[in-house]
Formats: C-alpha cells, structure tokens, sequence
C-alpha cells in the first residue's frame, strides 16, 4: 500500500510528525511536499499529491493544510479524488466506510497530533462498504456533466 503525504507551510510540522509516525513502523511515505516551513501555496501541493494517486504512483493520500480547509477544496476540485476533512475518529472510520475517501485530510493549526494519529488509525482498520455507498460515489463523477 503507496500512501503519499503533502502539506503547505501550515501543515509542514504536522507532516513530518506523521511521516516519522510511519517511519517507526517501518512504512515509508512518499512525501510530495513542501520541503520547508516556507511559505507555499496550497493548490500547488494539493495537485502534487492527487496526480499521483489519480497516476495509481500512489493508493491513497494525506493532505495537511493549517485549517484542513483549502487544501480539501483543492484536493476535490480533481474528478476521482474524495478528499475527507478528518475532525473526529467516527468520522474518520465513516469517510473509509461510507465514502472510501482517497484522500485524507487534517488541519496542522486546528488538530492535536494525538488525535490525528489515533483518527489515522481508525481510517486504515475501516473498509468501504460498497453497494449504495458506490452508486453515490459513482454519481459523484458526474456531476457538474450535461
Ligand atoms: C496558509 O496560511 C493557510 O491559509 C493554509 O494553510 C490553509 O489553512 C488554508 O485553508
């Protein structure tokens, strides 16, 4: 499992946090960027991360913007990415299960690292549930098509 992971400035610390949390179980991720705390622009790092999921380089993201918010406008903007704002571990297992998010994302001003870890882990141990969850998601690619 390719698990990519990008962040603009106000996520930078948060990332490398995450990154080391994976590290130590022997899971290396694919780090799209930014490479520093200086100052970036969000888009820019969202389309980095969901090019290589939607080129399969990837199966699935982590996104971190300051508030989590631009960066998951950002990140939906792409037609097959679903990029889920992660603000408790209920919501965290219900994105895997009702929404089989591709993308997941988190805010490195707004959320304790404790929490993001912990949310994390209840989206990996979560499945996709399929049936009417995939007719939705199916209708998800058309809208916006005449
Ligand atoms: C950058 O200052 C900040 O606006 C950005 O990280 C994010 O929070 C936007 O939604």
């Amino acid at each position: 499992m390719k698990i990519v992971i990008a962040s603009d400035h106000g996520g930078f610390d948060l990332k490398e946090k995450i990154k080391k949390y994976y590290a130590d179980k022997g899971v290396l991720l694919d780090d799209a960027g930014t490479h520093s705390s200086d100052s970036c622009d969000y888009p820019d790092i969202a389309a980095a991360a969901c090019e290589k999921i939607l080129n399969k380089e990837a199966d699935w993201g982590i996104l971190i913007c300051g508030t989590g918010i631009g960066i998951s406008i950002a990140a939906n903007r792409f037609k097959g990415i679903r990029a889920a704002l992660l603000y408790s571990e209920d919501v965290a297992r219900l994105a895997k299960e009702h929404n089989n998010a591709n993308v997941v994302v988190f805010g490195g001003r707004t959320m304790d690292y404790a929490d993001v870890i912990a949310r994390l882990e209840a989206f990996e141990k979560a499945s996709f549930g399929g049936e009417r969850h995939q007719r939705r998601i199916d209708k998800l690619d058309l809208l916006g098509e005449e």
